[in-house]
């Protein structure tokens, strides 16, 4: 059976958009970019099409494997980061943004503080609008790229008990992760973070249905049982009082040590950058996915995810 495109001329904003046919379908092109990229090859499907990058908070990988996503498939881009030196500085609003960027390309890609922004952004555009991270919301082509990954280790989701651990509270990996693997199996759940830092009780009430899920504090009660572990920074930006994050900031640390503990077939992922929750003697480890495959998961999906949105690949 021919599979459809459900992301033709849609906004990605998240997970929850997302069905098993569509994840599917993506998947497969992004197997196929993966493959393109590997041989060195380039592609010119997406000749004649503009990307816009609007981003309004720091990104090194998320932006730059956009770009890079465009670039091999021949598009064109308009790279905007640092957006405090635009006409924002001048006072312009989201809508006025978008509105001129829609004019100059076909599709736009945003990264904004708020939650909510892409939506906003979404509701003033006439071209596709991807959310790359609206504050402490979604960032549902991470989640993508997260769970491209556990599929191209494990090959299927039940069964598999997953760990996310950090900064629950803020972390929008975390969240656009967990609902996107509650939604395509049967996976177990624990989530490890410092009291103050616990999933928000809206997302676990949602996901309470679908997972069974455990609560803890410490990486030590979990780390021998868990198929995934899935580490995140405590998120800096999202403290209005510092002191808080002083005394949070290295709750966790992932050691040789401790993984000498985990499965033998355990993946360590992280959606980076690490400010010290994984020791870097930890990288060569071959369980550690965060600097190799994972990051170039990244490349692929989003090369798969422009070129469906934009009607280039059927
Ligand atoms: C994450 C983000 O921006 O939410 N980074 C990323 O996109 N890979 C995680 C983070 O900043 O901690």
């Amino acid at each position: 059976m021919k599979r459809k495109n459900g992301f033709l001329g849609k906004d990605i904003l998240s997970v929850d958009q997302f069905s098993a046919e569509d994840i599917t379908f993506l998947f497969r092109k992004a197997t196929l970019m993966k493959k393109i990229v590997k041989a060195g090859k380039n592609s010119k499907i997406l000749q004649g099409k503009i990307m816009t990058a609007l981003f309004y908070e720091p990104s090194s990988r998320t932006f730059g494997s956009f770009i890079s996503a465009m670039q091999r498939l021949g598009g064109g881009i308009i790279p905007l980061q640092g957006m405090t030196y635009s006409s924002v500085a001048k006072g312009e609003t989201l809508e006025d943004t978008i509105r001129t960027f829609e004019c100059y390309s076909d599709i736009i890609v945003i990264r904004h503080p708020e939650v909510g922004s892409a939506k906003k952004a979404a509701l003033a555009s006439t071209v596709p609008i991807i959310n790359a991270g609206d504050g402490v919301g979604e960032h549902p082509t991470q989640a993508l790229l997260d769970l491209f990954t556990i599929l191209g280790k494990f090959k299927k989701i039940d069964g598999l008990k997953v760990a996310f651990v950090g900064d629950l509270l803020n972390g929008r990996t975390v969240h656009s992760l967990s609902k996107l693997l509650a939604k395509m199996g049967k996976v177990e759940f624990f989530f490890v973070s410092p009291k103050i830092l616990r999933m928000p009780e809206d997302l676990k009430d949602q996901l309470k249905n679908r997972v069974l899920i455990t609560e803890v504090e410490k990486l030590d009660d979990v780390i021998k049982k868990v198929n995934v572990l899935y580490v995140t920074r405590i998120q800096k930006e999202r403290f209005s009082n510092l002191s808080v994050y002083e005394r949070v900031k290295n709750f966790y640390i992932v050691t040789k040590k401790l993984m000498s503990q985990a499965k033998k077939d355990l993946i360590l992922m992280h959606p980076l950058p690490r400010v010290g929750e994984i020791s870097t003697d930890v990288d060569n480890d071959s369980r550690s996915v965060y600097l190799t495959e994972q990051m170039r998961n990244g490349l692929s999906v989003r090369m798969a995810l422009l070129a469906a949105t934009l009607g280039k690949i059927k």
